[in-house]
């Protein structure tokens, strides 16, 4: 199957031109699965409640999922993709996975950066994974995280316990660590990662975010498949089989997830 990262600048609170700006860069895409950035709707660094309450969506029924599923359904493309999510009174910091045929999932982000903590809910529903089809029919387990979970081992891991093949990784990093991290992640789990980062800088007063690029597609053996730029536009591409994450032995005596001892450890 073929996996795609999408990586650019999105515009402050400019929905429309940013869902225009992700569209033309789609196109007639080839891919299996697409994955878009943290928040690509909207931008990162709100300047105030009601900044996010002006872009915050439902899930399903908002503007960005229904362009979601009509570019999956165009494209016969699974897409995960980064958003605000507004439920009730509450904004969650989101991933929603769309397949072609319209069904929707959602991951609220669990682990909150910086001032995301003082506007966004913290995520409620654990770490999901759901079974996905490529464009031929075969099926793989498709898991998402959200930017900053990937400083929590614990995200990752979750997600291969619970039988990820491939994780999508929405995201808007700031710190540096992440892409040298992510390997890692890959690596000690024994997954497929697909992170999707954005570049630019926002401002917030005298403060000011700038944002890495370096979005990176990482194999089972933690090798790096593709890494952008730190200030590319682009959409990168790689052919995977999501089966080769399934066999997790190391030798003939140990295995990456059967050999945990979860008993000695701390909780
Ligand atoms: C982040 O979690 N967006 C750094």
């Amino acid at each position: 199957m073929k996996i795609a990262s999408l990586q650019f600048t999105p515009k402050y609170l400019e929905r429309l031109e940013n869902l225009r700006c992700v569209e033309s860069m789609i196109g007639d895409i080839d891919a299996d699965l697409l994955v878009l950035p943290e928040l690509f709707q909207s931008g990162y660094f709100f300047q105030s409640p009601d900044d996010l309450q002006s872009v915050a969506e439902p899930i399903p029924g908002g503007t960005t999922t229904g362009r979601l599923q009509a570019w999956a359904a165009d494209t016969g493309t699974v897409i995960v993709a980064g958003l605000a999510e507004q439920a009730g009174d509450e904004a969650f910091n989101s991933a929603v996975l769309v397949r072609p045929n319209g069904e929707v999932e959602t991951y609220r982000k669990v682990h909150l950066f910086y001032e995301e903590t003082t506007i966004f809910t913290p995520g409620d529903l654990g770490f999901p994974v759901f079974d996905v089809e490529t464009r031929s029919g075969r099926s793989y387990r498709l898991g998402m995280m959200v930017c900053f979970d990937w400083y929590f081992p614990e995200a990752a891991r979750s997600l291969a316990l619970n039988g990820a093949d491939v994780i999508a990784h929405p995201s808007n990093l700031v710190l540096p660590h992440c892409p040298d991290s992510m390997p890692v992640r890959a690596r000690e789990n024994h997954v497929y990662t697909v992170t999707a980062n954005r570049c630019g800088t926002e401002e917030k007063g005298d403060e000011s975010l700038t944002f890495i690029g370096l979005s990176e597609i990482c194999g089972p053996d933690g090798t790096i498949l593709s890494r952008a730029g730190r200030d590319e536009t682009t959409l990168e591409t790689v052919e995977i089989d999501p089966h080769d994450a399934r066999d997790r032995a190391l030798n003939r005596y140990n295995d990456t997830l059967a050999d945990r001892r979860p008993e000695t450890y701390v909780h």
